[in-house]
């Protein structure tokens, strides 16, 4: 099998994107394929794709231009099978407002929130009197936690949201809600599956930001996480529902804060979850007995399903 392996992209995730591919690269040829390493960023490799013999696209790249669909259309055009979800759910997952959408009407609970198309559509003060004074405040489209944002008070919210309108079109503010942060990804295209779910100790910023997800010793990763049985069935559920709701295939890797009441919040579903040696998709793999390289072997398994 002759994998273009797509890393790199145009995206705030490009060097992150770039670590993945490095990762998966290497997982990919220790399981035996032929690999050739694509950066979408530069034309002449998209053409080399069009005219390329491949059989399969394995995609690591993050954010816009390549986990929203765009590069899945791409695909689905040359008719090159790909990894992951496709080309509505890559889109509607990596906005966090649209997703939002989704999992309300599927029952599934997620922060309350506005949407804010300019940075003048509400004021702070009103926002405030919707969503409490204690709110994170996102990018619609940004992954990686890039430009988001824990905050109190009207003056810091306007900021947030001024700040945030410099790298993306749309703002999400939601209600800050607290708990333990839990990631849990599924597998499978017709009958997914959840993998353990993940436990992360955030040892550097005040949650789980930038820094804590890439630096060295930035978050600790508990896996299996340190819950009941019960709790981690529900948790499990849950990210099987947020993978449902937006119809997924492949993978899917969803956010969740677990509340004190045992309320699972969901925050977003990333649909090419990262693959870098600290990424948290191959460490769960990892629990349910799966290497790396049987993790890749797996997606593409999926992908040519
Ligand atoms: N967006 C990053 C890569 C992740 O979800 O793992
Ligand atoms: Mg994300």
């Amino acid at each position: 099998i002759k994998v273009a392996l797509l890393a790199g992209g145009t995206s705030g995730e490009r060097e992150i994107s770039l670590q993945s591919g490095k990762g998966a690269g290497e997982a990919l040829r220790a399981a035996g394929f032929s690999v050739t390493e694509f950066d979408p960023a530069n034309s002449e490799d998209l053409v080399e794709l069009i005219r390329g013999s491949f059989d399969v696209a394995f995609l690591c790249l993050h954010g816009k231009h390549g986990e929203d669909g765009t590069m899945q259309g791409f695909l689905e055009t040359i008719n090159l099978p790909y990894t992951g979800p496709g080309v509505w759910s890559s889109a509607t997952a990596i906005d966090k407002a649209k997703a939002k959408v989704h999992y309300i009407e599927d029952g599934i609970t997620t922060p309350q929130s506005v949407t804010l198309r300019s940075a003048n559509e509400m004021s702070a003060e009103e926002i405030i009197q919707k969503l409490g004074n204690h709110v994170v405040v996102k990018p619609a489209t940004e992954g990686s936690a890039l430009g988001v944002s824990i905050v109190e008070g009207a003056e810091e919210l306007q900021k947030a949201i001024d700040a945030d309108f410099e790298m993306d079109n749309k703002v999400v503010v939601e209600t800050y809600v607290s708990g333990t942060e839990l990631t849990v990804a599924v597998l499978g295209n017709a009958n997914p599956k959840a993998l353990p779910v993940i436990e992360i100790v955030p040892q550097l910023g005040e949650f789980y930001d930038f820094e804590s997800k890439y630096a060295a010793g930035g978050s600790d990763h508990i896996c299996p996480a340190r819950l009941s049985e019960d709790l981690t069935q529900k948790v499990q559920q849950t990210a099987l529902a947020a993978h449902k709701a937006l119809n997924c295939r492949g993978v899917s890797r969803t956010d969740i804060i677990l509340g004190e009441d045992g309320t699972c919040w969901v925050l977003e579903t990333n649909t090419i979850p990262g693959m870098t040696a600290t990424s948290l998709l191959p460490d769960a793999a990892r629990v349910a007995g799966m290497d790396f390289p049987q993790l890749c072997t797996k997606l593409i398994e999926l992908a040519l399903e």
